[in-house]
């Protein structure tokens, strides 16, 4: 791995996932669906779910712990921390703050960010611009969701897909590590409802009504966003590779959103990319939201897939919509 004193580096990965795996076969056990067909259409085998004494904030703990270490950093080095999640421990204040809190952190800038299946890719961006401005020398940026406290349980179309997790990663502007250069962040808020928590927020707040109506819980049109995802990431991978003078074939790894297996052969065939440069691990996952990529990165990391002088892609899309990609150096 390259080092890049000009650059923004990671300087350290970790991910966590809680320890209850709820297989098909159990899930099918409490609604009407297969293995096979949760399989044939996702690619999802099981997820890990959080037990109802871990909130997102402890999630984010035990990655965030993780990448501390692998960093060699220590927590008192560390000015700035970025939670993107869609599954806060609550409104306010931020899921950062409770971090900070739970690792001992003082005098550090500490905040959210929402952008939903994108957000880790969002979050490293801001983290980078942060950090290249020189206001802040290290910092420590977090994917977390605890998507199971949001999810119908009887709910077919939607409860199959999704799980708990988190994945984090210390940047620095020195140090040995994959380069960050460049990204691309987008989004189209013309259709919320395509994916969306309805209610809970200053539209539509809690009250017996929507108790009744199940609109505290997530919402998708599944068919929309498949077409859509398959879109809004060939657009994002291709042209921030365009902007950077790159094109499919300069990519060595692609780390993609851990929605669909579907999702991400069509983005293969898409970008002729082939599909043995995808990291995937939503088999074992499901779909973990903001923590996917950054858990999938830490994995396939630990594997030692990246090679030094190699160029890898991050690609995501999110209910927003949201899309954003990253290129890493390695
Ligand atoms: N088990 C069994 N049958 C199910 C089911 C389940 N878990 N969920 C839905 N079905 C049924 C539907 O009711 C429908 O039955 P019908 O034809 O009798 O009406 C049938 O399966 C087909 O549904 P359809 O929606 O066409 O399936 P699909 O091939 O589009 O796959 C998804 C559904 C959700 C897997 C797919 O659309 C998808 O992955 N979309 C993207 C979702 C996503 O990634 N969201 C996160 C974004 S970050």
């Amino acid at each position: 791995m390259t080092s890049n004193s000009s650059a923004i580096v990671l300087l350290g990965l970790g991910s966590h996932a809680p320890k209850n795996r709820l297989t098909n076969l159990e899930l099918s056990k409490k609604v009407d669906t297969s293995d096979e067909w949760i399989f044939s259409r996702t690619g999802i085998s099981e997820r890990r779910i959080a037990s109802d004494e871990e909130a997102t904030s402890d999630l984010a703990l035990c990655a965030a712990q993780n990448a501390l270490k692998d960093a060699d950093v220590l927590p008192d080095e560390i000015d700035l921390v970025v939670v993107a999640t869609i599954t806060p421990d609550m409104t306010f204040p931020s899921t950062a703050c409770l971090l900070q809190h739970k690792l001992g952190l003082r005098n550090v800038c500490c905040f959210d960010l929402e952008a939903a299946c994108s957000g880790f890719v969002y979050a490293l961006d801001v983290a980078d611009a942060l950090l290249r401005s020189g206001r802040y020398k290290k910092a420590l940026v977090v994917g977390a969701e605890k998507l199971s406290s949001i999810i119908d349980w009887e709910d077919r179309s939607t409860c199959v897909l999704f799980g708990d997790g988190a994945g984090a990663a210390v940047l620095g502007r020195d140090g040995a590590g994959p380069r960050l250069d460049g990204f691309l962040c987008g989004a189209d808020g013309a259709n919320p409802s395509l994916l969306c928590q309805p209610a809970g927020g200053s539209s539509r707040p809690a009250s017996n009504e929507t108790l009744t109506r199940r609109e505290h819980f997530l919402k998708m049109n599944g068919r929309e966003i498949f077409k859509n995802a398959v879109r809004v990431m060939e657009y994002a991978g291709r042209t921030l590779l365009e902007r950077h003078g790159l094109t499919p074939d300069d990519v060595d790894h692609v780390i993609p959103h851990q929605a669909n297996r579907r999702i991400v052969e069509s983005l293969s065939q898409r970008l002729s990319i082939p599909m043995d440069k995808f990291y995937c691990n939503l088999e074992k996952y499901g779909n973990t939201s903001a923590a996917s990529i950054p858990i999938a990165m830490d994995e396939a990391r630990r594997s030692g897939i990246f090679k030094s002088g190699e160029t890898g892609l991050l690609v995501a899309f999110g209910a927003g919509l949201t899309w954003a990609s990253a290129i890493l150096r390695f």
